[in-house]
């Protein structure tokens, strides 16, 4: 199956949004066949009335199935009244096609700080213990590890400690997440932990531009998977592949993204535990 996930869209009527790559974004996604968009948060700029009526009307744009989940952008100003308005629960368990997926709110009122709680980290233990045969996947807004690339290190999960043993524990193959505008994926144990960039946020770092990422997971037994990720570059509508996956095998290929350029030579990375 094939998770579309985007991230830290920052819609609005203010000079973050870039309306012009955000449409050439939606029509790139909506040419790629896929199970689910997921959306990691930050989908406005303050979380004011006019950035949600905006937010509304430009995913109405997207074709296919949406996950949502807000972020500290989105929680400003009481936004986190109106996202439950606007995009239904903020903590969610649902199933899409072969994965059960636990959407979970990250962000605190008007702070740009995240944590899960011990409440959403039993919304995680039940979703695993509930799930039969598909394949658990976990998303939220803030990042669980440090992210390269993305400045100096501020805003990981408070109870990131916590969680990652949840995770771990639980060998749960996927985490989806955004907040550092810089696309990433790393494995730890057999946990694929994935960062979508900024999909439409003028606020990109050097070379990393406007992307999303591409998920394609094919499910090897309850919660094992082989999975290849890749990011796309909207302005250059350029498909780069970045990790190859695999939660048995332990495969890991190109441990970073190659598309930063000449400014950044690459190592490739390839090995298996
Ligand atoms: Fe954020």
């Amino acid at each position: 199956m094939r998770i579309v996930h985007i991230s830290d869209l920052h819609i609005g009527k203010g000079n973050d949004f870039n309306q012009r790559v955000y449409e050439k974004g939606v029509k790139i996604l909506n040419k790629i066949e896929k199970d689910l968009v997921f959306i990691s948060g930050d989908l406005t700029i303050d979380g004011l009335l006019s950035d949600y009526d905006l937010a509304k009307e430009q995913l109405g744009l997207i074709e296919g199935r949406l996950a949502i989940v807000p972020g500290n952008h989105d929680e400003r100003n009481l936004g986190y009244e109106l996202f439950s308005e606007y995009f239904g629960e903020a903590d969610f368990v649902k199933q899409f096609y072969k994965i059960l997926l636990a959407g979970l709110a990250s962000s605190e009122p008007d702070e740009d700080e995240g944590r899960l709680g011990r409440r959403r980290h039993e919304i995680i233990e039940q979703a695993v213990k509930k799930n039969k045969n598909k394949i658990t996947v976990v998303g939220f807004h803030h990042h669980l590890i440090p992210v390269p690339n993305s400045g100096r290190e501020k805003n990981i999960i408070e109870d990131a400690g916590e969680t990652l043993d949840i995770i771990l524990k639980n060998e749960i193959p996927i985490v989806l997440m955004g907040h550092r505008h810089v696309p990433y994926a790393v494995k730890v144990h057999k946990s694929l932990l994935i960062n979508a960039g900024t999909f439409s946020c003028n606020r990109t770092r050097a070379r990393f531009g406007n992307t999303f990422n591409i998920l394609d997971v094919v499910q090897e037994g309850k919660n094992e998977i082989s999975a290849t990720l890749a990011v796309v570059n909207i302005r250059e509508e350029r498909k780069t592949e970045m990790v190859k996956f695999n939660s048995k095998k332990g495969i890991y290929e190109n441990r970073y993204c190659q598309y930063l350029g000449s400014a950044h030579p690459i190592n490739r990375t390839s090995y298996s535990d």
